[in-house]
């Protein structure tokens, strides 16, 4: 298949009948826009119904070489969904979610309908105000390792919707995420199908300079620290497995899973994710999701196995504080 843009809203919506203020929906549309996505794919849409926002997975976008089970994508919803709630919550709405899927919406990732009027509370006010401000972060980070609160109010969030989050710690850890990112790497890297269709994405990315959901700029994978590995291109340079393993243990990784592998718990896993790493953006940090590596059944195992994990792992984020670009003033 090839690559295709999303549309923010789907061929469905009807606002027609929406009783929300033109400007609350248009807030739904930009936050929900604004979701990060498995290449950038925005597999989603949204549906307006009186008061209420309905989410849907669009799984005919599909990664055959990248996400052929569509685990991604699923992820992806699940971000988008954790935007649209903030976005309810933070327009003044008391927000009420309804999860899919169901047997008779089995699309559905998720409905939010406005009940009535309430204020955000603190905590929603400033998430909400950081979905325009997440982005990727494909860059080693500053060496200051993240405050201990910190840390503890990244894993709160992300172990929220029955996700499990925890922490990669101690060096021998690392070494066992280093040599199993070594090794996706090397498979990914020579393999042609799969080179193929990420290079027609990043092709098709690079078409739509400036626009900020484009999700790769300049030197974004110039192959420098953990994030050498988190998305392998024909180019990227194989990793010494030590220093990957030195790097991995002086950042902060958190690893993301769920007791099961079903679709919910892809969904899930996304809006917990997502509200990981919108409270890292609140807190002045930054941070990049690394799955690539995870869509090889062997890896996910070794994670299981090598960490112990008592579930299904989907996703490594890493978080930090950025590092100051060379030349740069601050202030
Ligand atoms: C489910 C999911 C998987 C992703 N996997 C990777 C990955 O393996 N490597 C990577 O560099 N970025 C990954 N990303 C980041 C996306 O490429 C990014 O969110 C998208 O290009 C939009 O850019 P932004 O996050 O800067 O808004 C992933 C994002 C999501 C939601």
């Amino acid at each position: 298949m090839s690559p295709r843009r999303s549309h923010r809203r789907g061929a469905g919506t009807a606002s027609e009948k929406q009783e929300w203020p033109p400007e609350d929906i248009r807030s739904m549309e930009q936050s929900v826009g604004r979701a990060p996505s498995v290449h950038n794919t925005q597999p989603w849409s949204l549906v307006i119904r009186d008061r209420t926002a309905s989410l849907y997975e669009r799984s005919e976008v599909s990664l055959e070489q990248h996400d052929p089970a569509g685990r991604d994508r699923r992820v992806s919803c699940g971000a988008a969904l954790t935007n649209l709630f903030l976005a309810v919550r933070g327009t003044g709405w008391e927000a009420a979610l309804r999860r899919g899927p169901s047997a008779e919406e089995p699309e559905l990732v998720g409905a939010v309908t406005g009940a009535g009027r309430r204020e955000p509370s603190v905590l929603e006010g400033q998430r909400f105000r950081a979905i325009a401000r997440r982005s990727s972060h494909r860059r080693p980070f500053h060496e200051q390792g993240l405050a201990h609160v910190a840390r503890e109010a990244l894993l709160a969030a992300g172990g929220s919707s029955g996700v499990r989050a925890r922490w990669i710690t101690g060096s021998a850890e690392a070494r066992h995420v280093a040599e199993l990112l070594g090794y996706a790497a090397r498979v990914h890297k020579k393999d042609r199908h799969y080179q193929r269709e990420l290079a027609m994405w990043m092709l098709d990315r690079s078409g739509r300079a400036g626009d900020p959901g484009s999700g790769f700029d300049g030197d974004d994978l110039a192959g420098e620290g953990v994030p050498g590995v988190g998305l392998t291109t024909s180019g990227t340079r194989l990793p010494d497995e030590g220093k990957l393993a030195e790097w991995i243990a002086a950042e902060s990784v958190m690893v993301l899973c769920t007791d099961s592998d079903e679709r919910s718990d892809h969904f899930r896993t996304g809006e917990a994710l997502q509200l990981a790493w919108l409270t890292a953006t609140s807190l002045g940090l930054v941070s990049s999701v690394i799955t690539q590596p995870l869509h090889l059944a062997e890896v996910r195992r070794g994670l299981r196995e090598r960490l112990g994990l008592a579930g299904e792992p989907h996703v490594l984020a890493r978080f930090g504080y950025p590092a100051p670009v060379p030349g740069q003033r601050r202030g």
